[in-house]
């Protein structure tokens, strides 16, 4: 199979310095979903929208992108090994396009043509689309719309395929008709390659247009064949931020019905956003406006807040975070307990049984089974043992200026609040340190730290008083 992704086009309507194709759904670049779905076709591999393609298995075919509008900038951030790019500039149409491709492409398979700005197309959709070509006829995904206006319409003559023509090029007649032509079809390869050849600028908007190989196919007795996805939508376009913001919406929805039907329970399912693969086990809870990023997993039974954040981390069975966390690259083990208000920063690599309150803030810290900090402290760059307490208020003064430097506190040990522990430092094991205490000096184990300060308490002060006004 060879893929021609197009991609040149510039997208004015989305009023937007980044390449239209550029723009994300659900975190990842529209031109990135079709290809993901190209690399998918041509691996055979089984649709599913939580596997992300990250590493790209051996594929059969070739796979070209077209791009130009916007410059390298669509290549450098889409490159992989598996794709060739073309540049097509100027932008003479979508069959100027496609005339780029020609060079990579092999006569031996079909050529599908998908669009860069079209990015849910389901698998299934163009496999059968793709089955309808077999390797001698020309396929095409159509779709029919109650407001068809703006696109090319398919011209049947005695129900077989005819023509298509541009909105642009329509008599008022063809206008009225409803099914239109998404862009994306299969080709035989050998005779696409002649018909490109063959296509004239002579229209409307001065454009090679490739819908004008569907009447050249007419002319060599080439069998036609329409096909239609499931639902509409697999062949919406992005052109503008509104239509953007509405295909966000559909793939979140499908992303949303998935996890139900794995058994997931959604406090509702027009309120979740993922954005990267979620992977999670039996009876999750996900409550509201919870937002996941890049790879997460939830382990069996957790349960999730309202407004959380989750990004490139794992939660494991049990543990159940309570609203407004956010958690970025880290590591939490079973039973713990986050939040509310809870920053995870990376590095943060929780045992069993944790509480982390409301905020506190953790970073490259590793804390041992049933340890605590519940209220307002910052732990970074420390390892935390096991059945420690974290005071409220505790800081690990971590950051000289130049360097970041350890807290070592070891197993039973108690952090009274308000404590500051100047890095490097230890605490031994079952030491306890007082209320307010400046720690700057290792502290032996089982012992009490303290620094020496005097209460002092004055009679004659007077607290000052608002002059009253007249
Ligand atoms: C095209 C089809 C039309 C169809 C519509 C579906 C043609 C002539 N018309 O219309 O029948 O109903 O799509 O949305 O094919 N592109 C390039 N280089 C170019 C021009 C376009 O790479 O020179 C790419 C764009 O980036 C985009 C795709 O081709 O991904 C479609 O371009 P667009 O301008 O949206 O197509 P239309 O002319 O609106
Ligand atoms: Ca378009």
């Amino acid at each position: 199979m060879n893929i021609v992704v197009l991609a040149a086009g510039m997208g004015k309507r989305m009023k937007s310095d980044l390449p239209k194709v550029l723009h994300p759904i659900a975190g990842k670049p529209l031109l990135g979903h079709v290809l993901d779905t190209a690399r998918q076709l041509m691996t055979n591999a089984p649709a599913t929208h939580q596997a992300d393609a990250i590493q790209h298995p051996k594929s059969s075919g070739q796979l070209v992108g077209i791009y130009g509008h916007g410059g390298d900038a669509v290549p450098n951030q889409l490159k992989a090994d598996d794709i060739v790019w073309a540049k097509q500039e100027p932008q003479l149409g979508t069959g100027h396009a496609v005339l780029q491709a020609v060079p990579y492409l092999d006569d031996a398979h079909p050529t599908l043509i998908l669009y860069g700005d079209v990015p849910l197309t389901r698998l299934e959709t163009l496999q059968a689309l793709i089955a309808a070509a077999g390797s001698d006829r020309l396929a095409i995904l159509t779709v029919f719309l109650a407001d068809p206006s703006g696109y090319g319409r398919i011209v049947r003559k005695d129900g077989q395929i005819h023509a298509i023509v541009e909105h642009k090029d329509a008599d008022g007649a063809t206008r009225t008709i409803n099914e239109i032509n998404s862009g994306i079809l299969v080709a035989p390869t050998a005779q696409l390659k002649r018909w490109l050849q063959g296509l004239s600028n002579n229209n409307a908007q001065k454009e090679y247009y490739l819908t004008d190989i569907v009447a050249a196919a007419v002319r060599d007795g080439v069998p036609i064949i329409a096909t239609h996805p499931k639902d509409t939508w697999e062949a919406d376009g992005v052109n503008s931020k509104v239509q953007l913001a509405e295909l966000e919406r559909i793939h979140q929805r499908t992303i949303a019905l998935a996890l139900m039907e794995a058994g997931v329970t959604l406090a509702d399912p027009a309120r979740i956003d993922v954005r990267g693969s979620l992977i999670c086990g039996r009876d999750v809870f996900i409550d509201v406006n919870c937002v996941f990023e890049g790879r997460v997993e939830l382990g069996d039974g957790v349960r999730l807040g309202p407004n959380c954040v989750v990004r490139d981390s794992s939660i494991a069975a049990r543990t159940e975070v309570f609203g407004f966390s956010h958690i970025v690259q880290s590591i939490i083990g079973v039973a713990g307990q986050i939040g509310p208000f809870a920053r995870l920063r990376p590095g943060t690599e929780l045992g069993e049984d944790n509480h982390i309150g409301n905020f506190v803030e953790l970073k490259a810290t590793r804390m041992g089974n049933h340890s605590k900090a519940n209220h307002l402290s910052y732990v970074g760059d420390a390892h935390v043992g096991q059945h420690v307490n974290i005071g409220a208020g505790t800081i690990t003064c971590n950051y000289d200026g130049a360097y970041k430097h350890l807290s070592i506190i070891e197993d039973d040990v108690h952090i009274g609040s308000d404590t500051q522990l100047v890095a490097p430092v230890t605490v031994g094991k079952g030491s306890t340190t007082a209320a307010g205490t400046t720690v700057w000096k290792d502290v032996p184990p089982g012992s009490l730290v303290m620094n020496s300060k005097d209460q002092i308490h004055r009679s004659t002060w007077k607290r000052p008083v608002k002059a009253k006004k007249s």
